[in-house]
């Protein structure tokens, strides 16, 4: 089948992993058939323009190329603000963002540091000195992670070191297990890598945690490492320390490496508490890297600094692939990073408090909806609905088979966002963020409701 006409019918995928039809929502060919079939009227995609450039470059580019899947997640936003800006009152649930202003103080240490000559000049690839001592202690003040400045590489926000990690540790082949629902960007990277994700699926029915018996049920003696992640995106599970402890001593006792990310540390509500998994298993230490940064604890996504934590070597390791991949990370963001790590923690204070109101409220006007349930999102700011009870029935106009069509369906007939769980691994539900305006919320919802009820 010529390559146009595969992609345009999902056939022959290219993609490495296990999971080779994981349709796509964002702006891949694909995706953008399947949207632009159901949306087209609003997107003004030409389909007709799509084939074209299709055969003209697609022929030519790499198979990694050709079996990445854009980010859902930034696809859905970019659509949201695309129509808003067309005059359409879209209220988006897409987000990964929290909807605040960074700290004044933040903003104000980069323009003080853009005024600085030095600012203007290359810097370590591993991130200013002073910025790697800031993190490390950072780390002890809030996890209590005993990190070394050595092993602390600034990154280009926490997804350019998911990236990294996978390229220090994988090689072709390797297997690592993700618990699903998963965060889109994870089995991108394990794949950009040459390694094979292997999902371990979890639902509502264990609060979307993944125990040791799955882990063992999935586990080979290709397994190299596991993606942890709590809170979760997309879920807003928060293991709890049992769990944590549970499966950091099952990867300790296997040479399993894992890879934990801690970027919603801070965002925990009512009894759900963080805990860093090498702080509670010490003896997986050096099999670990932590990924963090200052994107959601200091409403810092478009500054682009993140960070990775781990043994030296690895750390080293992670240093040559930067330094010839993108060098330092922007001075005057590692300048407003080293004020946030260093300052108090006030802000995310009162973010954490908003999103907490905005979660309950989100909670329980879904759980209202006839076709809808919530389980309780304990951390991030996500709430992961199953909405398997709104398809194959007539809402508005149209009737949804999948909860991709479904996204469309909603985006077209009351003019709302959500992601849906087929970027996640997981078709029949969808991911909503909380991090909007209460009174957008409620509204965005309130739709969805009326949608439904007259239906
Ligand atoms: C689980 C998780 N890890 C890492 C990141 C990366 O954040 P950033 O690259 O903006 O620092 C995100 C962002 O959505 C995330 O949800």
């Amino acid at each position: 089948m010529p390559v146009a006409e595969r992609l345009l019918t999902n056939e022959g995928s290219t993609r490495l992993g296990p999971d080779p039809k994981r349709p796509s929502c964002g702006s891949s060919p694909v995706g953008i058939v399947i949207w632009g079939l159901s949306v087209m009227s609003i997107v003004h995609l030409s389909a007709y323009q799509l084939r074209v450039d299709l055969m003209t470059h697609r022929e030519s580019m790499s198979t990694r190329a050709l079996a990445v899947e854009p980010s859902a997640t930034l696809a859905i936003t970019a659509k949201a603000n695309q129509l808003r800006a067309e005059g359409k009152p879209v209220i988006g649930f897409g987000a990964g963002e929290p909807d605040f202003p960074t700290p004044p103080a933040i903003v104000d240490a980069a323009i003080e540091a853009a005024r600085d000559p030095k600012s203007h000049r290359y810097s370590p690839a591993a991130g200013q000195p002073a910025l790697r001592r800031a993190i490390a202690s950072k780390t002890m003040r809030d996890s209590g992670f005993n990190a070394e400045p050595s092993g602390v590489v600034v990154t280009n926000g926490g997804k350019h070191a998911v990236y990294l990690t996978c390229q220090v540790l994988l090689d072709p082949g390797d297997e690592v297990l993700l618990p699903s629902p998963y965060w889109v960007t994870y089995p991108e990277a394990i794949a950009l890598a040459g390694g094979v994700p292997v999902m371990v699926p979890t639902d509502e029915t264990s609060s979307f945690t993944v125990s040791t018996e799955q882990l063992d049920a999935a586990v080979t003696d290709r397994t190299k490492m596991l993606m942890f992640v709590s809170p979760s995106n997309p879920t807003g599970a928060v293991y709890t320390q049992d769990q944590i402890r549970q499966v950091g001593e099952w990867a300790a006792d296997r040479g399993i490496w894992v890879m934990t990310d801690e970027i919603y540390e801070h965002l925990v509500y009512g009894d759900a508490e963080f805990h860093s998994m090498p702080v509670l298993v010490p003896q997986l230490a050096d099999r670990c890297v932590v990924v963090n940064g200052v994107a959601k604890t200091f409403a810092m996504t478009g500054w682009r600094v993140g960070w990775m934590i781990g043994p030296s070597e690895v750390a080293a390791g992670a240093t040559r692939i930067q330094s010839h991949l993108s060098s330092n990370v922007n001075n005057m963001a590692q300048a407003a990073a080293l004020e946030a790590v260093t300052g108090p923690l006030d802000a995310v204070v009162v973010m954490r408090e908003a999103f907490d109101r905005r979660r309950r409220t989100m909670l329980e006007m879904l759980n209202g909806i006839d076709g809808v349930t919530c389980a309780e999102p304990h951390g991030a700011f996500y709430a992961f609905p199953k909405m398997a009870g709104l398809l194959n029935r007539r809402l508005g106009g149209a009737t949804a088979t999948t909860t991709m069509e479904l996204a469309a369906l909603l985006l077209e007939e009351v003019n709302v966002a959500v992601v849906p769980g087929e970027a996640f691994g997981a078709p029949d539900y969808a991911r909503m963020s909380f991090a909007l305006a209460d009174a957008d919320l409620v509204e965005g919802i309130g739709r969805i409701a009326g949608l439904v009820a007259r239906s």
